[in-house]
């Protein structure tokens, strides 16, 4: 692209998710709990050229931080995003996303008669990350591998 014209216009403070994998800046917009009642400005942009990914997705949010759990769920699925803190239009930290080896809570298992999703269990539903893209998830109790689909739907 020309440097004559920006894309995305920059922020002045918020948050911006840079190097989304394809596909996925609406699951992010959805993680994040934004929808159509939402205020505050948000910026979506798809299927950006990327000199690393080839090609991604960002999303800027207005006047607004994450939270951690949000920042987890980011990395379930775009495992190479990078979370940009904006404050008076500098970028005053920059955080790549990172999947835990064990991911504890968050996401529960897919199988019905898994001992994690007993109610009278006091079990957290505890996966292994085998692989982050593709996404493999396997349960500590049941075994149950889980792909990034079966995350998406509970989100
Ligand atoms: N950005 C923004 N508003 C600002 C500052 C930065 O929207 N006031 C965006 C940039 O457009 C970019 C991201 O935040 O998408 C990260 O900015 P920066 O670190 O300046 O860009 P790069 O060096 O290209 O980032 P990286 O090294 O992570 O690829
Ligand atoms: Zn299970």
């Amino acid at each position: 692209m020309s440097k004559k014209t920006l894309r995305v216009s920059k922020i002045k403070d918020g948050t911006v998710i840079d190097h989304i994998t394809k596909g996925h800046a609406l699951n992010v917009i959805k993680i994040l709990g934004i929808d159509g009642c939402s205020n505050g400005v948000v910026t979506i942009a798809m299927n950006v050229p990327s000199q690393k990914l080839g090609v991604k997705d960002i999303v800027k949010i207005e006047g607004r931080e994450l939270n951690p759990e949000e920042v987890d769920k980011i990395a379930l699925i775009a495992p190479h995003a990078t979370i940009n803190i904006i404050r008076n239009y500098k970028v005053v930290e920059k955080q790549r996303v990172k999947l835990p080896p064990i991911i504890l809570g968050i996401i529960k298992c897919t199988n019905p008669s898994c001992i994690s999703n007993s109610e009278n269990e006091p079990i957290k539903p505890t996966f292994y990350v085998e692989s982050e893209e593709p996404l493999r998830l396997r349960c500590r109790y049941c075994g149950k591998i889980m792909g990034k689909e079966d995350v998406l739907v509970q989100f």
